[in-house]
C-alpha cells in the first residue's frame, strides 16, 4: 500500500502513546528506522506487520488496531489534503456510502497504482443499508467498521453494524448491515 497509510498510522500511534511506542512497535515488526515515504510503494505484508506490532506493543487485538485506525483515516484525511475528497463524496451518510467507489476512483489520480476496495449499498432504507465490501486483500473487516464509526462521526450520527457475511468464510466479499439514527 501507499506510504500514506503507513505513516498515517505512525502519525496515529505517536498522538496516542508517544514517539517511543512507535520506535518499539516499528522495532517489533522489523522496520527499525524506517521513513515511508507518502508516494511509495510498500508491500501490504509491512502495513499488517505494523497492525500486528502495534497489538502486541499495546495490548490490544489488531480488530481494535484496525478499527482506531479506520475511525482516525477519516480525521486524518481530512486535514491533510483530502477533505475536499471527503466533501465531494457526498452531504449525508448514505450517500456517501454509495460514493465511495467513486471517491476512491478520485483518490487514483493522486496514486495511479493503488488496489482499491469497492462498496456496493443494497437493501436502502430511510435509516439502514446493506454494505457489500470487496478486496483483493484479506483481514480487513475491522478496518471497515472503524471507517464506518469515523464516517458516522462526520456526519453526527449513532451507528449499529451487524456483519452479515465474511469474505472467506462462504462468500467472496464482506457484508455489513448498517443501521443509524
Ligand atoms: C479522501 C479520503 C481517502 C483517501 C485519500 C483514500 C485513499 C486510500 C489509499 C491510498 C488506499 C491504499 C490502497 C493502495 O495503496 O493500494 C486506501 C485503501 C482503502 N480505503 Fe480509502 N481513502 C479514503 C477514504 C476512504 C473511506 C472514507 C473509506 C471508507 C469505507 C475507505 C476505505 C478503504 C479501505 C477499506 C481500504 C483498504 C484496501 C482494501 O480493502 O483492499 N477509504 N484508500
Amino acid at each position: 500500500m501507499y506510504g500514506l497509510i503507513n505513516i498515517a498510522i505512525k502519525d496515529l500511534v505517536t498522538e496516542g502513546y508517544g514517539a517511543d511506542a512507535w520506535e518499539r512497535i516499528q522495532a517489533r515488526a522489523g522496520l527499525q528506522g524506517t521513513e515511508f515515504i507518502l508516494m511509495d510503494q510498500y508491500e501490504d505484508s509491512v502495513t499488517y506487520d505494523l497492525v500486528g506490532a502495534a497489538s502486541e506493543e499495546l495490548g490490544i487485538t489488531p480488530a481494535q488496531v484496525l478499527e482506531a485506525f479506520g475511525a482516525y483515516w477519516t480525521k486524518y484525511t481530512a486535514v491533510k489534503g483530502y477533505g475536499p475528497l471527503l466533501d465531494s463524496a457526498g452531504k449525508s451518510f448514505p450517500e456517501f456510502l454509495q460514493n465511495l467507489d467513486l471517491m476512491h476512483t478520485r483518490v487514483g489520480t493522486m496514486f495511479p497504482d493503488f488496489v482499491p476496495p469497492s462498496f456496493e449499498c443494497h437493501n436502502i432504507t430511510d435509516n439502514s443499508l446493506d454494505l457489500h465490501y470487496t478486496s483483493e486483500r484479506d483481514g480487513l473487516d475491522h478496518l471497515v467498521i472503524g471507517l464506518l464509526h469515523g464516517l458516522a462521526e462526520r456526519f453526527k450520527l449513532t451507528l449499529e453494524i451487524d456483519q452479515r457475511a465474511a469474505k472467506g468464510e462462504g462468500s467472496d466479499h464482506s457484508i455489513f448491515h448498517v443501521a443509524w439514527h
